[in-house]
């Protein structure tokens, strides 16, 4: 199958463009679009057959469930039974954005896009194409990463078409998405809501809105035993993700205990002839030598240490980088949702020096 590429201008969204995604959407196939968080691999959510090809081009599991992606508010009543006020604030305060909820789902959801689950992942996106997209096609939109099954999530569209290209009828392309990292997902089947995924929206933006929320324990481990051990609740969390071919250290203590472990780490590893990847900071990179050095961005700068991850990950893929080594970042506000990501990505491989 041949991946229609079309450009979309953000300063000028033309719906007519539009009206081929919605429709091939609405025909049960598969198209990549824009999100605010990482592009998303979109098919009718609804459509058990449309779930099942968006596994296969993923070579995701099947048990792994989907994001039902809605577009105005009152679906979720139509997506979902038993649905806390929680939720209703959630909504008011956070959506269209960031933010995934987990809710008993009603009978028009199938199994096949919950991965077998009674429950429904629900999230309302604030692109704007992604919005005129679910709008056109008059269908719900499930839609994971679109991402190879285990790559990093897709930051633009050129990344899309790197794994996905002759597996699925269109992309969208909207530029570069503005958060770079993954929503925020909240179950709220439990008494007290549970944070699967940490993302944009953090824990105390949650808490403000709905009081006390909790952080699912497979979350944030730190040793590797504990890391491969982890059965989060979200089933694609147990999943290797993220995973960049090249060995991924993680270094973590004083900075500059952290450049000299790092610069002997280079000069060991290519004394051996291996290609090494540096992810250093805007304050730091001037400080490694040799290697491939690449800055995040600055290391007070979250949102840019979020929207630059992936993207360096799979920069290092097609440069054949065979070890790359990490600085850490600060592990609140959405430093939280990067050092998840940055962790998962090393197979929670982290040295403290
Ligand atoms: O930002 C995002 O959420 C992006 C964009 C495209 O919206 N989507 C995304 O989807 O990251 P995906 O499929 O790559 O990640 C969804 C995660 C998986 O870890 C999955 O296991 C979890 O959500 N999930 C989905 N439905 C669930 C459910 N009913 N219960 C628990 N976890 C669920
Ligand atoms: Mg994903």
């Amino acid at each position: 199958m041949e991946t229609k590429h079309i450009i979309i201008d953000r300063k000028n969204v033309n719906e007519e463009e539009l009206r081929e995604a919605a429709s091939i959407i609405r025909e049960g196939k598969l198209v990549a679009f824009p999100t605010e968080t990482v592009y998303g691999l979109g098919g009718d959510a609804l459509d058990a057959s449309a779930a099942k090809r968006i596994y296969e081009a993923k070579g995701r599991p099947s048990d792994n469930p989907l994001i039902v992606h809605i577009a105005d508010v009152a679906a979720l009543s139509f997506l979902a039974v038993d649905i806390p006020d929680a939720a209703y604030q959630l909504a008011k305060e956070f959506w269209p954005g960031p933010l995934t909820m987990i809710l008993k789902k009603s009978d028009v959801v199938p199994k096949s896009t919950t991965g077998g689950l009674d429950t429904v992942a629900i999230r309302f996106p604030s692109d704007e194409i992604a919005q005129a997209i679910i709008r056109l096609s008059g269908c719900y939109i499930a839609a994971p990463s679109a991402n190879a099954s285990g790559r990093p999530s897709t930051t633009c569209a050129e990344h899309v078409m790197e794994d996905l290209n002759g597996r699925i009828e269109m992309v969208v392309d909207g530029g570069p998405v503005r958060i770079g990292l993954e929503s925020t997902i909240l179950d709220l089947t439990e008494k007290i809501p549970v944070i699967l995924r940490p993302g944009y929206i953090t824990k105390q933006q949650l808490e403000n809105c709905i009081g006390k929320v909790r952080v699912d324990k497979g979350i944030m481990k730190t040793k590797k035993e504990e890391g491969a051990a982890v059965v989060a609740k979200a089933p694609g969390m147990k999943y290797r993700h993220y995973a960049p071919k090249g060995q991924l250290t993680i270094y973590e203590g004083e900075s500059s205990s952290v450049i000299s472990c790092i610069n002997q780490k280079i000069a060991e590893k290519m004394k051996e002839g291996a290609l090494v990847g540096i992810i250093a900071t805007e304050e730091t990179k001037d400080s490694y030598i040799g290697g491939m050095i690449r800055s995040i961005g600055s290391r007070y700068d979250e949102e840019a240490i979020a929207a630059h991850l992936f993207q360096i990950l799979r920069e290092f893929d097609s440069l054949h980088a065979e070890y790359i080594y990490s600085e850490s970042f600060t592990d609140n506000r959405l430093g939280h949702a990067i050092m998840n990501r940055l962790m998962k990505a090393a197979g929670y491989n982290i040295e403290k020096v």
